[in-house]
């Protein structure tokens, strides 16, 4: 037991140190939130994916590495839907301490989570703010119950409730601001309305985490933290299964439709361009095309590029005959790859931003506008 503890607060030291060294922790009260609490009182059991990327190791306390796994800076998966999606994690510690440090709140303020998980990020807020100041809420009651126990566990007894967070949480309101660590694709109007003015909002939208703050009118606005992130999307219900690309797959590969050679060397810096266009790191790509998937897949050593939008079944297939031509077949009424093809053209010319680029304004009406200053003055309603 001694060693076991003496394990696990030298992991946590190891990762404070990391995280501080990278700049992601900054403030002395998030790195004496991490040094204190104890992660893998949180994921008694969760998978990683193995070194190689090519399977998925399950850990549980009897595992040898199971502190060592426990403590690396990545998401660990603690829940699956049926048609094997994960649902829920203990997000990346680095990305939860990027979120931490932007969500400006300070100790007399209330916050609300949205997505308990499994309760670790939820023990940081207790420990900083005061459990009293920590209201949290899942969509899943198996994952608040679970997390009721582990908080508990290490001494805090936040308010837990299970229910649909992109509703917010009236009954608590108003609060000084809300982080949610499930992604939404729009801003609830019930979060600018329950947070209170000056309060601030941390989610991811797209490819980013935005940093808003609510002004007095029901309006909010702000920033995208640097670098790229996206968490799972917000559930209606816990047993919602979001569409994935995977079943496409097939019709990617082997649908018929309309073939036609495009020639893409007037694309600046072609090498690069199947990588941009289907990651999908752009921003503003990810906002404007929220809902498109993308699949690459491997045919005898060679990569082939899908595209699918399932509300109207519109898919495009894109296999590269050479540096500058590749052979295009879509089918379904959406024309993907003319828009995909025109978006990531202008992004790529617009030399590659990063989410610290755009700025996002919600206002009172809901209406969503993306800024981006640079190199000229831009802005999508989405
Ligand atoms: C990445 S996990 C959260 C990680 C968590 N903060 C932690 O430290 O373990 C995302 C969570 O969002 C939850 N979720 C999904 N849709 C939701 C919704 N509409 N309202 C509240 N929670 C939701 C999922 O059940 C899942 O537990």
């Amino acid at each position: 037991m001694t060693t076991l503890s003496t394990t696990s607060e030298q992991a946590r030291a190891g990762l404070v140190r990391s995280m501080s060294d990278s700049g992601v922790l900054s403030s002395p009260g998030w790195a004496d939130a991490f040094r204190s609490v104890p992660r893998e009182a949180f994921v008694p059991r969760f998978q990683l994916r193995s070194r190689g990327g090519d399977r998925l190791d399950t850990y549980t306390e009897q595992h040898p590495g199971f502190h060592e796994a426990v403590y690396q800076d990545t998401s660990l998966i603690t829940r699956w839907d049926d048609g094997g999606t994960a649902v829920s994690s203990s997000s990346e510690p680095s990305l939860m301490a990027r979120m931490l440090e932007a969500f400006d709140v300070t100790g007399t303020d209330r916050v609300l989570e949205v997505g308990t998980g499994t309760g670790y990020n939820t023990a940081l807020l207790c420990h900083r703010l005061g459990a009293d100041q920590v209201v949290s809420v899942d969509i899943d009651p198996e994952l608040t119950a679970a997390a009721r126990q582990s908080l508990a566990a290490v001494g805090h007894a936040p308010d837990l409730v299970t229910g649909d967070g992109t509703l917010g949480l009236a009954a608590r309101a108003p609060y000084g601001g809300i982080l949610a660590t499930c992604g939404v694709r729009r801003i609830p109007a019930d979060w600018l309305r329950q947070v209170r003015p000056g309060g601030v909002i941390v989610t991811n939208i797209g490819t980013g985490i935005t940093v808003l703050r609510v002004d007095g009118d029901g309006a909010a606005a702000g920033r995208f933290l640097p670098d790229p992130a996206a968490f799972m999307i917000a559930r209606s219900t816990p047993a919602q299964v979001h569409h994935r690309a995977g079943p496409y797959a097939g019709l990617v590969m082997n649908g018929i439709g309309r073939v036609t050679r495009e020639d893409l060397s007037d694309v600046r810096d072609t090498d690069g361009f199947y990588l941009d266009l289907m990651e999908g790191s752009a921003l503003e790509i990810a906002l404007i095309q929220h809902d498109v998937l993308s699949v690459v897949l491997t045919v005898e050593e060679t990569d082939v590029y899908g595209l699918v939008h399932p509300d109207t079944g519109s898919w495009v297939r894109i296999k590269p005959l050479g540096r500058a031509t590749a052979e295009i077949t879509a089918g379904g009424p959406r024309d993907l790859w003319n828009e995909r093809v025109t978006l990531t053209t202008r992004w790529v010319e617009a030399g590659r931003p990063g989410p610290a680029a755009y700025t996002l304004t919600v206002d009172a009406d809901g209406m969503h506008t993306l800024w981006r200053e640079e190199p000229a003055s831009t802005s999508w309603q989405l």
